[in-house]
């Protein structure tokens, strides 16, 4: 009777919930998941800082390449964080996303594969992609630059997530007509909504006159605290409007999705067992499963019109915001 108890105890404990977490995230990242018919081009974009988009760039890819995907992650962040996050020196003598853009370098010549994860290679930024933005604007076919890189690129890949700088300058326009996806990290928080109708109405632009492929697949809800209520109304008025993009799966915060970056880590390498590597990989199931239901040129077509109701409740929620 005491031994069942114990053990009964013993099962509710944290580090019985994290060890059983983690032969669950052992065992559903070797189960596979199916490999597109096309490489999906998946742009990560929010012109927000802070908001998740490095984060959910590292361990999606991350969890994708678990899964047994061939997986690219192109930095074009000046910071270069996605390149950090993935243990790639990116100091400014290395070869990196700024020769392609701005010296016509071909995307094989900079790819690099990530050390810990099969499968997933990164093109990394350094610090003279800060200058890139300007020196863009002189130069031919200057939106259509990384498009043309990867469209030469001859590796077979499944995926490639492009981890945007908090801007809508070039560098994010020529992700965006690279892409055929885009994928909004919405942090659950006051402002989460506030530039996201200036987002889509670049989204929007882009496809009109740049790219017909283009649209908004995927939405994440990230840093997500259940504790909170704003938490909740935040999720729950973005799943109210964008109801097909959302995935289930929200992001929760988690220390050590923090703290991954700084041992040049993804979190699924990290922690495995953790709530945040289950919910990327999670997450990165969703992506895969969904698409595959979906059909990626379908949801194409049936989703251009996104902007515009979301741009109305974003004017909506701002204006209720200042009351
Ligand atoms: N789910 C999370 N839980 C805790 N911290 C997070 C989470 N997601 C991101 N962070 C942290 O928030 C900060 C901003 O995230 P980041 O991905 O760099 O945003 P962005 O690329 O949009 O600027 C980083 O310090 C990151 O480690
Ligand atoms: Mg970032």
């Amino acid at each position: 009777m005491q031994d069942s108890e114990t053990i009964d105890q013993l099962a509710d404990t944290p580090i019985a919930r994290a060890a059983q977490a983690a032969v669950q995230a052992i065992g559903r990242a070797g189960e596979g998941l199916p490999r597109p018919a096309a490489t999906r081009v998946i742009v990560v974009a929010n012109q927000k800082g802070g908001v998740g988009k490095t984060t959910t760039t590292v361990n999606l890819a991350a969890a994708l390449a678990m899964h047994g995907l061939r997986v690219l992650v192109v930095d074009l962040d000046p910071q270069g964080n996605a390149s950090t996050a993935l243990g790639i020196d990116h100091h400014a003598e290395v070869p990196s996303i700024y020769d392609v853009l701005v010296e016509g370098k071909p995307l094989a010549d900079v790819v690099q594969p990530v050390v810990d994860v099969e499968g997933l290679f990164c093109v990394p930024a350094t610090i003279d992609l800060a200058g890139a933005e300007i020196e863009l604007v002189s130069l031919v076919a200057r939106e259509g630059r990384l498009q043309r890189a990867i469209a030469a690129y001859e590796q077979p890949l499944d995926y490639i997530l492009i981890d945007c700088p908090p801007s809508l300058g070039l560098l994010t326009v020529n992700a965006l007509v690279a892409g055929q996806e885009v994928l909004i990290p919405i942090q659950c928080e006051y402002y989460a909504l506030e530039g996201l109708g200036q987002l889509l109405r670049n989204v929007e632009l882009v496809r009109a006159h740049l790219n017909p492929t283009l649209h908004v697949s995927t939405i994440l809800l990230t840093m997500y605290d259940a504790r909170t209520r704003l938490a909740a109304q935040v999720a729950e008025e973005v799943r109210t409007h964008f109801a097909q993009e959302v995935l289930q799966t929200a992001i929760p915060r988690s220390v050590r999705i923090s703290e991954a970056p700084s041992y040049g880590q993804t979190v699924l390498t990290y922690d495995p067992g953790s709530t945040g590597a289950l919910s990327y990989l999670e997450a990165a199931r969703e992506l895969a499963l969904r698409a595959q239901v979906a059909g990626t040129g379908a949801v194409g077509q049936q989703r251009s019109g996104v902007a515009a109701p979301a741009a109305q409740m974003v004017q909506h929620s701002t204006t209720e915001g200042n009351r």
